[in-house]
């Protein structure tokens, strides 16, 4: 996502307004719902989600510091007590997650990388789907939404060896919770979303 370089952020900021800023364990409520959000960009799907459901509780992670400063003003205004802030890499996910387990993951317009030799760092490459299987509940959903048609059926591919597939969607209806990225590129073409239900048989010693 591009975002300018803002002066004033930096990581004694973000951690002053606790944004987790090290790879390190989560402390997560035991009693509530826990769903996370990679690669949350602005944060406008997560942060809308954690205000109308306030008895759950929502990650939003995201690897730059400069957008993640964006969700941060959002959680401020908002006042989103159920709201944790990760400033943080996927590749990290079973640090951060070794004492819990997530109900849902989102995916929201992760970048394509369309060169067949950057496909490793999509995040639904199947290294990333095996890493998600180590942290989601044994029926957690991962919903994923893209633009973007070729990472869209590879990711359809990826995910089938790993997820009971539940809904495959070619054109989405505009709907309450929607990224800044959707919001943009719905007005040149179809959105693509795909749901689907960890499989019990891989969601366990992997
Ligand atoms: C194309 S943007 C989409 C942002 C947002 N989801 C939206 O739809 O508006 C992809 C975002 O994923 C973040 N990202 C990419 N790889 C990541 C990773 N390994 N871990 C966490 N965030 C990542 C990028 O920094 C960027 O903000």
């Amino acid at each position: 996502m591009r975002q300018k370089r803002i002066k004033y952020v930096t990581i004694d900021l973000l951690k002053e307004h606790g944004v987790i800023t090290e790879v390190k364990h989560l402390d997560l409520p035991k009693d509530k719902k826990v769903f996370l959000e990679i690669g949350s960009g602005k944060g406008q799907f997560i942060t809308s989600l954690a205000k109308d459901h306030p008895d759950d509780f929502f990650i939003a992670m995201e690897v730059n510091k400069y957008v993640i400063y964006r969700i941060l003003e959002k959680k401020l205004e908002l006042k989103l007590d159920n709201l944790m802030i990760v400033l943080g890499d996927a590749k990290d996910l079973e640090t951060y997650m070794l004492n819990h387990k997530i109900d849902q993951l989102y995916l929201n317009f992760s970048d394509p990388w369309p060169k067949t030799k950057h496909h490793k760092r999509r995040l639904t490459f199947p290294s990333f789907l095996r890493l998600y299987l180590k942290v989601l509940k044994p029926q957690a959903i991962l919903q994923f939404r893209t633009d973007h048609l070729n990472l869209f059926l590879d990711s359809l591919e990826y995910m089938e060896t790993y997820f009971d597939i539940m809904d495959v969607t070619y054109d989405l209806e505009p709907s309450t919770y929607m990224t800044e990225y959707e919001e943009k590129k719905r007005v040149l073409g179809p959105i693509y979303q795909l749901k689907g239900k960890v499989k019990q048989d891989d969601s366990k010693d992997i």
